[in-house]
């Protein structure tokens, strides 16, 4: 392995970098198995990563990048091989292990996923670890019983990485989709995904919100947080659910035990990074096939270089990004 480029962060008491260097392969933290990185993905995380006080970053230097698929390069155990494709997210990487936003990466054999039949590595970064939490978040729906023909699914932050993944899942697998936004701008966007209705953020923050509204959709899959999952929890039909998996808007949620416990709905917690690995494994499966969204690639999934992703990151987390942002190592 000759040098390689990554996106290094370093931050000492005077300073923060943040930029594309060389590595050598010394630099490469401890691991089972050595893989060339062909994509990446941005995430909200690394965009916390890439700032001084976004409190991800554990140690400095470090690479950050959650999400990376690519090929084996070497490998300690016999489970993988060289040139087998993988993908490998969540755990420590890109927080406290140095990250996909490399062009070689070394992790333990546990975190490695094998790249299913009916998916590219492309398309594997085009879902990253916010499509895996989206799919998980339709998983779980399903699992508690809320079915297409149980009534609509309300999408927060819609136009966002899991948003716009949850959208075009939910889309493909027979739901209407109500997907709210504060992007006024991107609502063609949202029709080509194929939503029914389209809401405004404000739509989702009335200035009263009482313990119980009008039932209005089945089920909701919230990466937003805050006041307006409040609002989702009492507008949820009987028997419904909401699948909690962000706080881009928030992390106080103003709500009361009414909705639990005069309507039975369910509220589920869906963490990605610790998602034990025989669901996870079984899950990217489902992601190749009757997950996958038929406009993947077409209408989410944007290709960028490591030179265009300091400026991606800022966006971030500012909330300006529109779908997913695949990084090309
Ligand atoms: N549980 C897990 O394992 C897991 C995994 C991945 C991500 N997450 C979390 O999920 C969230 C979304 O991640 P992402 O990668 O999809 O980020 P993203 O692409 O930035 O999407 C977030 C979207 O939320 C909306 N939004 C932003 N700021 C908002 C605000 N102040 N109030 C209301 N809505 C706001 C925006 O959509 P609109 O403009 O369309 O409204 C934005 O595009 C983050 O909090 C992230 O940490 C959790």
């Amino acid at each position: 392995m000759k040098s390689f480029k990554a996106f290094v962060v370093n931050k000492t008491e005077a300073d923060f970098s943040a930029e594309i260097k060389q590595l050598n392969e010394s630099d490469l933290p401890e691991g089972d198995v050595t893989i060339r990185v062909v994509y990446s993905s941005v995430n909200y995380k690394d965009g916390l990563a890439s700032i001084p006080d976004g409190k991800i970053v554990r140690t400095y230097p470090f690479v950050p990048g959650i999400d990376l698929a690519g090929t084996v390069v070497s490998s300690t155990d016999a489970s993988f091989r060289k040139g087998d494709e993988v993908i490998v997210t969540s755990y420590e990487l890109g927080v406290s292990h140095y990250g996909g936003f490399s062009q070689y990466a070394r992790v333990p054999k546990e975190w490695v996923v094998p790249l299913p039949d009916g998916l590219t590595m492309k398309e594997a970064m085009a879902f990253g670890t916010a499509g895996f939490t989206a799919a998980l978040s339709v998983q779980r729906l399903e699992e508690s019983g809320v079915t297409p023909d149980k009534g609509p699914i309300l999408v927060l932050g819609a136009t966002g990485g899991v948003g716009s993944l949850a959208t075009s899942i939910l889309v493909k697998n027979g739901y209407d989709v109500i997907a709210s936004t504060g992007k006024e701008s991107e609502h063609d966007y949202l029709k080509k995904l194929g939503v029914k209705e389209i809401l405004s953020r404000e739509d989702l923050l009335p200035e009263k919100i009482r313990p119980l509204d009008k039932q209005r959709w089945a089920g909701a899959i919230d990466p937003v947080g805050g006041k307006a999952l409040a609002y989702a929890l009492s507008t949820i039909k009987y028997g419904g659910a909401v699948a909690v998996c962000g706080l881009a808007g928030g992390t106080n949620v103003p709500t009361t035990v009414h909705p639990f416990i005069l309507r039975g709905v369910n509220l589920l917690g869906i963490d990605s990074v610790y998602c034990p690995m025989e669901v996870r494994q079984k899950l990217w499966k489902r992601m190749a096939n009757e997950l996958k969204p038929t406009n993947l690639l077409e209408d989410i999934g944007n290709e960028v270089t490591l030179d265009e992703l300091p400026d991606i990151l800022s966006n971030i987390l500012k909330g300006k990004i529109k779908g997913r942002n695949i990084v090309k190592l």
